[in-house]
C-alpha cells in the first residue's frame, strides 16, 4: 500500500525509510528546523516591540532600539509564508498519499482526472492569492487576497487523503493548522491598519488573535509529534492496521520472534 513506485529507490540499506516515508518527513523536518525557530525570532520581537511602546507611552526611556517593530514585521512576513507553505506541504502529501488519496484511487481504478486537475489548480490559485496577498496595498485587495488565499486552504483541506480527525477536533493536528495558517494570513492582510490606527484597535486584535495563534503553535508540535508516532511506516502499515485499536493490543503471531532492534545487530 502506498508505495510509489515512479521514484527510483533512495533507501539504501541504513535506513527503514521508503520512498514515500522520506516524502512524509519533509513536513515535519520544514516546520522543525525552519518554521519553529522563526516564531521564536518573531515572538521575540513582539514582546520587545510592546514593551518599548508601554515604556515610551509612560514616558520613560526605552533600551529597546526602535528598530525591534520594523524587524518584528520583516520576519513576521516571512514567517506567514512558511506557515502557508509547510502547511500546503503536508496537504499535497496527503492528497496524494493519504488514506483513499490519489495513489489509493489509482490503484483502485477510481481516480477522476478532473478531480486531479481541479486540486493541482487549487495549489497555484492559492499559491498565487498568497503572493499577491504580499503584493497589495488598498485594503480592498489585500481583503480579497486574503479571503482567497484562506478559502484555498479551507477547499484543499477538505479533499480525500487528508486526516482531519474530525471527531476529536480539539486537538486535531489538521484543525490547529489551518486556524494558525488563517491567523498568519490574517496578520499579514492587516499589517498596514496596524500602523494606521492611531486607536490601536487593529494593534490589540492582532495581538489576541496572535497570542491563541502561539497556543497553536504549541499544540502543532505536540499534536504532530504524536502524529509522527502514531503513524506507521509504509511497509509497516498492513501489520499495524492489523491491531486492534479500541483495546490497544496487538496479535503477535510468532511471539517469540526477535525484537526489531535485532536487525541491526550482525548475525
Ligand atoms: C506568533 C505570531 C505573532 C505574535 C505572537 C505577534 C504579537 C505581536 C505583539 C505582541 C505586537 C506588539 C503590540 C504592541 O505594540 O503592544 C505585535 C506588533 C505587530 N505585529 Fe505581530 N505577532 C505575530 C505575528 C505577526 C505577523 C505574522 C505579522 C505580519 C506579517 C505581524 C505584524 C505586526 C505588526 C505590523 C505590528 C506593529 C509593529 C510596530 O508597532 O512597529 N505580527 N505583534
Ligand atoms: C507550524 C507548524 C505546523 C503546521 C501549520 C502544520 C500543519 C499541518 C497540516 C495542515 C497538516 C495536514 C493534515 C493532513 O493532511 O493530514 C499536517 C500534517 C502533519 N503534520 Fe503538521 N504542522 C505543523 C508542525 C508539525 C510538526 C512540528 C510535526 C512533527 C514533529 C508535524 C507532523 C505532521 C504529521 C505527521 C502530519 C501528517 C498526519 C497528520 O495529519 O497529523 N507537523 N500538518
Amino acid at each position: 500500500m502506498n508505495n510509489w513506485n515512479i521514484l527510483p529507490q533512495l533507501t539504501p540499506a541504513f535506513t527503514f525509510l521508503k520512498n514515500v516515508d522520506i516524502i512524509s518527513l519533509l513536513h515535519p523536518a520544514i516546520a522543525v528546523a525552519f518554521v519553529f525557530p522563526i516564531i521564536g525570532i518573531v515572538v521575540n520581537f513582539s514582546w520587545q516591540t510592546r514593551q518599548r511602546r508601554l515604556a515610551i507611552k509612560k514616558g520613560d526611556k526605552s533600551k529597546i532600539p526602535a528598530i525591534v517593530g520594523r524587524e518584528h514585521v520583516k520576519i513576521g512576513r516571512w514567517l506567514t509564508g512558511s506557515v502557508v507553505g509547510v502547511t500546503l506541504i503536508a496537504l499535497a502529501y496527503s492528497v496524494v498519499f493519504g488514506y483513499q488519496g490519489f495513489v489509493d484511487r489509482q490503484k483502485a481504478g477510481e481516480l477522476d482526472n478532473f478531480q486531479v486537475i481541479f486540486v493541482f489548480l487549487m495549489f497555484i490559485a492559492t499559491i498565487a492569492s498568497l503572493v499577491l496577498l504580499y503584493r497589495a496595498k488598498p485594503k480592498l485587495w489585500r481583503g480579497v487576497f486574503a479571503t482567497l488565499s484562506g478559502m484555498g486552504l479551507i477547499i484543499l483541506g477538505a479533499q480525500d487523503g487528508v486526516y482531519r480527525l474530525g471527531n476529536e477536533w480539539y486537538w486535531s493536528h489538521y484543525y490547529y493548522g489551518i486556524v494558525v495558517s488563517l491567523l498568519m494570513i490574517f496578520s499579514l492582510a492587516i499589517v498596514e491598519d496596524i500602523y494606521k490606527d492611531r486607536a490601536n484597535r487593529w494593534r490589540n486584535v492582532h495581538i489576541i488573535l496572535n497570542c491563541l495563534a502561539l497556543l497553536l503553535f504549541i499544540g502543532q508540535g505536540i499534536t504532530g509529534a504524536r502524529d509522527l508516532l502514531e503513524i506507521p511506516l509504509s511497509w509497516q502499515k498492513p501489520a499495524v492496521f492489523g491491531c486492534d485499536f479500541n483495546n490497544r493490543t496487538c496479535k503477535s503471531e510468532n511471539q517469540t520472534q526477535s525484537p526489531v532492534i535485532s536487525y541491526h545487530q550482525p548475525n
